[in-house]
């Protein structure tokens, strides 16, 4: 089956942010991904707050009819902000204040009590637990064992090997297709521990294909790179292409 694909807006939130202001709104920006096909909305509620604000999400949860997921850290403060709006979804991410974006999977096996903690209440309040994790044995067997219901592998590795078109010759192409390998496996050992997988993180219109090839990977996060094309074709055609690519 073809894996879905939730967009995320965060970026838009980025731009209207820029200035404090209110515009461009994810709101409209929500409906019109629904409108072209995607079949879920994700946002990253980050500590910060540099872009998705505690208003956003309670909005969203209101106006999303398909599939809203939030990205949070494990922290208490946020698993409230998870019970008290009830997203559809919340992916665990690690979260460093200075990054630039998420810079890889949460170590579930380092932090595992608090993880398997803010799984329980996820889970709980009827929310489904996903864990952004590395294709690492170690760490999916730990999402595992603290409940997750679905891992996110991050494809961040991959993202930079496939980043440039020198990446898809010789050494390069040899190295991505190690790393899609590793994602392949992965997923099959997600799959065997009974989770659900998806994948993201730096995915692009040039080098999802390979994944939504795997079998075992049922959904997609993708953000940067389909706002970075609405800005020339509009948000709408954006998503239209990016589920053609997965298709
Ligand atoms: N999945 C997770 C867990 C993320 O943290 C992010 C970035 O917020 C994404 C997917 C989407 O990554 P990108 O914006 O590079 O497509």
């Amino acid at each position: 089956m073809t894996a879905k694909l939730n967009v995320n807006i965060d970026h838009v939130a980025t731009i209207r942010e820029a200035r404090k202001t209110i515009e461009p709104s994810i709101i409209t920006a929500a409906v019109v991904c629904e409108q072209a096909g995607a079949h879920g909305i994700t946002v990253h509620i980050r500590q910060d707050r540099r872009h998705i604000q505690d208003r956003d999400i309670a909005i969203l949860r209101e106006v999303v009819t398909t599939y809203l997921n939030v990205e949070m850290a494990t922290t208490a403060a946020m698993i409230k902000i998870a019970v008290d709006y009830k997203p559809d979804a919340v992916s665990l991410v690690p979260e460093n204040p200075n990054e630039i974006t998420t810079e890889g999977g949460l170590d579930v096996a380092g932090n595992y009590e608090n993880v398997r903690t803010a799984i329980a209440a996820l889970k709980d309040a009827g929310i489904f637990a996903s864990v952004f994790v590395d294709p690492d044995e170690r760490q999916i067997e730990a999402a595992g064992r603290a409940g997750a219901q679905q891992i996110e592998l991050c494809t961040a590795e991959y993202a930079e090997l496939t980043l440039s078109a020198r990446a898809a010759h010789g050494a390069g192409l040899q190295k991505a297709q190690a790393e899609i390998e590793r994602i392949k496996n992965a997923s099959v050992l997600a799959k065997n521990h009974g989770l659900i997988v998806a994948a993201g993180h730096g995915l692009t219109y040039r080098n999802v294909a390979a994944l939504a090839a795997i079998p075992e990977i049922s959904e997609f996060n993708i953000g940067h790179n389909i706002i970075s094309r609405a800005v020339f074709v509009g948000l709408y055609k954006a998503v239209e292409e990016m589920l053609e690519v997965i298709r």
